[in-house]
């Protein structure tokens, strides 16, 4: 029985497990969703979105926060993956990430998943700020970001080793 840490109007963010990894595995093996995700667009094998998936539900039983697996509540469809972590997993400031199966592209949900979890993390995390970066020319997340109502900071240099856009939105 998947686990709901909270849900929107169409979406359901639930803790990560072994059940999505099949939806999942087929999502990240694909170079065009991958483009823009990992540090060279590689792929992930199905060992890889596994490790992940039980990393990530470690980390969201420690710290109450991941990259929660995004479910769409009128078919029970795993479309993806979205939420809140250190940003790199390493670093002092918590950053917002989605990332959808291309077949969900285009509905609104990566607006309606950046939203609820920016919401959940300042009224639920206590978080004061949360960061989300975008490579500059992923024009669809940067959309998303702006239309979820973060601030387009420019060009930042400090994470993953990459000239990235930084955007941010402090608690209201
Ligand atoms: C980026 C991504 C999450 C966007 O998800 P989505 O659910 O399609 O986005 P939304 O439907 O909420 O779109 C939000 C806005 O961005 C715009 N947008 C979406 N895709 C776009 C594209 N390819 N080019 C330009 N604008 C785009 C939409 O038009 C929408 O604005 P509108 O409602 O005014 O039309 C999705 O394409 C994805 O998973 N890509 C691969 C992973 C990735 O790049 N993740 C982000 C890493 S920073």
């Amino acid at each position: 029985m998947r686990e709901v840490v909270f849900d929107t109007d169409r979406l359901a963010l639930c803790v990560p497990c072994g059940e999505d990894v099949d939806a999942l595995a087929s999502y990240w093996s694909d170079p065009e969703t991958m483009r823009y995700l990992s540090k060279n667009g590689d792929v992930w094998t199905r060992e890889q979105v596994l490790e992940r998936v039980e990393r990530g539900a470690r980390f969201c039983s420690e710290h109450g926060m991941t990259f929660w697996t995004v479910v769409e509540k009128e078919t029970g469809t795993v479309i993806g993956q979205g939420g809140l972590v250190p940003i790199a997993f390493n670093g002092d400031e918590i950053e917002l990430g989605y990332r959808f199966g291309k077949d969900h592209w285009g509905k609104g949900y990566a607006t309606e998943v950046a939203q609820a979890s920016a919401a959940y993390g300042f009224e639920k995390l206590g978080l004061d700020r949360i960061v989300a970066v975008s490579f500059p020319g992923n024009t669809a997340s940067r959309n998303v970001l702006t239309k979820a109502g973060f601030d387009e900071l420019g060009e930042s240099a400090l994470y993953y080793e990459k000239v990235l856009i930084l955007f941010e939105m402090n608690k209201p």
